[in-house]
């Protein structure tokens, strides 16, 4: 067990594999039930405005058959303010979005996009949908996010990711770590996400200010080995150990 530190499976690959023949197979739909099943505390669904991978019946049906809470990423447009007004997800994660990247690159930009953002997370915070932005483990970030009014805010940890382990992927996790204490400082719960490994997760587990972590690619990808259910019990086991250090 993870305690209090939640796990949220993104299921966007399972799609990205369906549309690569069309057709119905494999479906994002069971993967979520699969996840359920293995303990996930939420499913993550990125409806993105090309649809490479989740399209709108995917949400649909992830609103109506799956029991988790359901966190919708997006981007800050009035099409997918639309579609998240009219399904209410549990939460909503607000994500930069380009149509030409190959996934999200960057966090967004909460302070230079400040007045457009705002009405984003207003009109989600008042239909109840938990609003968070996904942003840069960077305090100026941070500052807007709390300013802009969100809740929740969940750090980019791509970078951490992708640096080779060393000093500078050390580097790169301790601006992750500063970032979750001033989130704290702020009273804005903190998230985490993007690019986690079984390689690259403990050390984000074990900052106890965290409290999800949004899990995708590399669970995806995993499944192929050794299946879906498996990958997530070894992650989860993964953060909770990190955890249990941690609190130690
Ligand atoms: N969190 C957010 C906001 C994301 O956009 C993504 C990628 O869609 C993830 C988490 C999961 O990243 P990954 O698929 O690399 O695990």
């Amino acid at each position: 067990m993870s305690g209090d530190l939640r796990l949220g499976v993104n299921i966007d690959h399972v799609a990205t594999i369906r549309n690569a023949r069309g057709g119905l197979h494999p479906d994002p739909l069971r993967a979520a039930q699969v996840a359920a099943a293995a303990g996930a505390d939420g499913i993550t669904a990125h409806l993105r405005e090309d649809r490479r991978h989740i399209d709108d019946r995917d949400i649909a049906r992830l609103r109506a058959e799956i029991d988790l809470p359901l966190n919708l990423e997006m981007a800050a447009t009035e099409e997918m303010l639309a579609i998240a007004l009219r399904h209410k997800p549990h939460a909503a994660c607000i994500v930069p979005e380009k149509r030409e990247e190959r996934t999200t690159e960057g966090g967004l930009d909460a302070k230079g996009g400040f007045d457009k953002l705002l009405p984003f997370v207003t009109r989600l915070g008042e239909a109840g949908i938990r609003v968070s932005l996904f942003i840069e483990p960077d305090l100026t970030q941070l500052d807007a996010a709390k300013a802009l009014g969100a809740p929740v805010v969940e750090l980019h940890t791509g970078a951490y990711c992708d640096t080779p382990a060393g000093p500078g992927r050390l580097a790169q996790l301790e601006h992750v770590r500063t970032a979750a204490a001033h989130a704290e400082t702020l009273g804005l719960e903190c998230h985490a996400g993007h690019g986690l490994t079984f390689d690259t997760v403990e050390p984000v587990a074990a900052i106890l200010t965290i409290k999800e972590l949004n899990i995708g690619h590399f669970l995806i990808g995993e499944a192929i080995f050794s299946g879906l259910e498996a990958a997530i019990l070894r992650m989860r086991l993964l953060m909770g150990e990190a955890r249990a250090a941690s609190k130690r």
